[in-house]
């Protein structure tokens, strides 16, 4: 627990580093394996409807390519805006990943529909079955990011007896199909588009309380990191007011 805390500690103090943290081996039956070595401090954690603002500015940021990737279509800033105020947080999971300035790097939507209303239909007998979509920011590529929320959607749906993970992208989308096909996905593409089905294992013990430590870890390095922040504003503040007057 030290070892963490001091990991997410170091990067406190970091630059433009990935958020640090609990070591992966997550046990959803998926890990993304990856050469980065830092991609294991990357803490990821469940988004509320208190996140809505720093998901915008994060969708917002995307480039016009990167919001095709992401949407299957081109999205306009109204568009982008309207998709974030209708997410369905009691039916859907959100996962984020923070800077030290607390901006989102990286966003995992999980959608969860019922099996007969979604086109794979047929992949489960489970009664629901879960769609993924994922963005990083630009800056914060090729660092893992996309490759944690991916693993950490996986390992959601393993502990809420979902075992179909479903992703839809566009055939040319090397990076995220690279990171599909390191998960184990298999992959149909069909006139430029591309699905990837992934299945995964029931539940455990370790798997649920897995989870439930990497939330708790990233839950704490979010307080920390807003609670900084405000004692940097405070302290600026102060400065401001020491200021002598001209
Ligand atoms: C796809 C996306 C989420 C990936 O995020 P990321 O944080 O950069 O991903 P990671 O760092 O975890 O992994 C990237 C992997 O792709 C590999 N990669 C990079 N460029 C590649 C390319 N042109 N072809 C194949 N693989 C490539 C990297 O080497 C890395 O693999 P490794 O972990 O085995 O070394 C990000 O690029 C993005 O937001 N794209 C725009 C939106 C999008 O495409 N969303 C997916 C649709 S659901």
């Amino acid at each position: 627990m030290f070892k963490r805390l001091s990991h997410w500690f170091n990067s406190m103090r970091g630059k433009a580093r990935p958020e640090a943290g609990v070591p992966v081996a997550a046990q959803t039956g998926v890990v993304v394996e990856s050469k980065k070595s830092d991609r294991s401090l990357i803490l990821v954690k469940e988004l509320s409807p208190r996140a809505r603002r720093h998901m915008l500015r994060h969708f917002l940021a995307l480039e016009e390519k990167d919001r095709l990737l992401r949407f299957g279509t081109k999205l306009s800033d109204e568009m982008v805006t309207r998709y974030v105020e209708n997410i369905d947080f009691a039916r859907d999971t959100v996962f984020g990943v923070y800077d030290r300035k607390l901006r989102l790097l990286g966003v995992g939507h999980l959608a969860f529909a019922p099996r007969e209303k979604t086109r794979i239909s047929g992949a489960t007998i489970k009664p629901v079955v879960a769609e993924f979509g994922v963005s990083v920011a630009a800056a914060a590529r090729g660092m893992g990011v996309g490759s944690k929320l991916f693993e950490r959607g996986a390992m959601r749906c393993r502990n809420v007896d979902v075992d179909t993970l479903y992703m839809h992208c566009l055939s040319s989308n090397k990076v995220m199909l690279h990171i599909a096909k390191k998960a184990g996905m298999e992959i149909q593409r069909d006139y430029g588009e591309a699905d990837a089905y992934l299945k995964i294992q029931p539940a455990s013990s370790v798997s649920v309380f897995q989870e439930a430590m990497e939330e708790q870890v990233a839950m704490l390095d979010y307080i920390v990191k807003a609670n900084m922040r405000a004692l940097f504003k405070w302290i600026a503040s102060l400065s401001g007011k020491n200021k002598p007057r001209s």
